[in-house]
Order: C-alpha cells, then structure tokens, then sequence
C-alpha cells in the first residue's frame, strides 16, 4: 500500500521522524496514539488506567486494520508496543515499508528519564524498565522491520537522510 511505517521504542523518535518525513515527501502522516487517543477521546494514561494495557493493545490491532482498507502513501508512526504482536506485524507489513528506529537504553533514558505521560515508565526504576523492555522487544521490532535505522548520536538530517535513501 506503499505507506513508510515508523517502528520503534518509546523516545526513539517516531512521532518527530514522521512529521519532518512528512514534510520532505509530501505526504500525509498518521500518529497512531494520536488517533487512538481521537476516537476515545482520552488520553493513553486514562486508557490504560480505566480500561489496562489488554485493552489499549486491541485498539492498536482495530486501528491498523482500518489503516489497510484507506491508507496509501502515507507516513504511519506507531506506538512502541504495537509491533508486539505477530497479528501486527503482518499487518504493518501489509501496510507498507517498514523502518525500525533503533536507539540504546542510554538514549532512551537520556530524553525520557522525566517522563509522565508514559503509563509503562511510571515506577520507581524506569531506567531498568526500558533496559529491560528493549531486551524483550528489539528481536520483534528487527522482525517486523525491512530497515533498520541506528539513530543513536545522529541528528534528525542524518536519519531523514538514512531513509529517504531506502523509501522505495
Ligand atoms: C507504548 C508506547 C507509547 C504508547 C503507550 C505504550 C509501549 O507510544 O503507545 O504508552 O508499549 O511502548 P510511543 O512509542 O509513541 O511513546
């Protein structure tokens, strides 16, 4: 369908990548925890609190599936925990090329370390929380990926760049 999907950890850059990817293609982008959080009018916190992470889960396997029946030559950037299941990741394949955004635990702590809006990092250890996160979920993103972009230490020029050469 000839979308460019952006896959990665949480603070790995989708949501910037997508906009200024947006941007330099000229093409529409799509956030899916925005639209998640626009259909249940609420935020991700609020979701996972009221309904749990199960719930949230199924709207993010909803949503794609809307994706596929009108989305083309889009920019879709999705939320970490989406690629997870193996229902998605045939899904997103399915919807396009996919680029995993690739970043260390130390990048990811470095800019999330003061976050609040991300219901998995709230305990009181996040640094070993994502440590541990990344470990359990790099091998699905690699799974789900066709391209696999390292953004640690590059600014955003380099990583456009990275992609733009692989768009197809
Ligand atoms: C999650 C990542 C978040 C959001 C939710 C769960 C995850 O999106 O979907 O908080 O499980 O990694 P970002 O990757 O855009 O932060």
């Amino acid at each position: 369908m000839g979308n460019v999907i952006l896959i990665g950890f949480m603070g790995s850059g989708k949501t910037t990548v997508g906009l200024k990817l947006s941007y330099r293609l000229r093409r529409p982008v799509i956030d899916t925890d925005k639209e998640i959080e626009r259909e249940e009018k609420r935020s991700i916190s609020d979701i996972f609190a009221a309904d749990g992470e199960q719930y949230f889960r199924d709207r993010e396997t909803a949503f794609l599936r809307k994706l596929l029946k009108s989305t083309n030559n889009q920019i879709i950037s999705v939320g970490g925990g989406l690629p997870l299941r193996e229902e998605n990741r045939q899904l997103l394949h399915e919807l396009g090329q996919v680029f995993y955004l690739c970043a260390s635990a130390e990048t990811i702590y470095g800019r999330l370390k003061n976050d609040t809006v991300r219901p998995l990092l709230q305990g009181t250890d996040p640094q070993t929380k994502i440590k541990t996160l990344l470990i359990e979920r790099d091998s699905c993103y690699r799974d789900a990926a066709d391209v696999v972009i390292v953004v640690d230490n590059k600014d955003f020029e380099q990583i456009l760049r990275e992609i733009e050469q692989h768009v197809n």
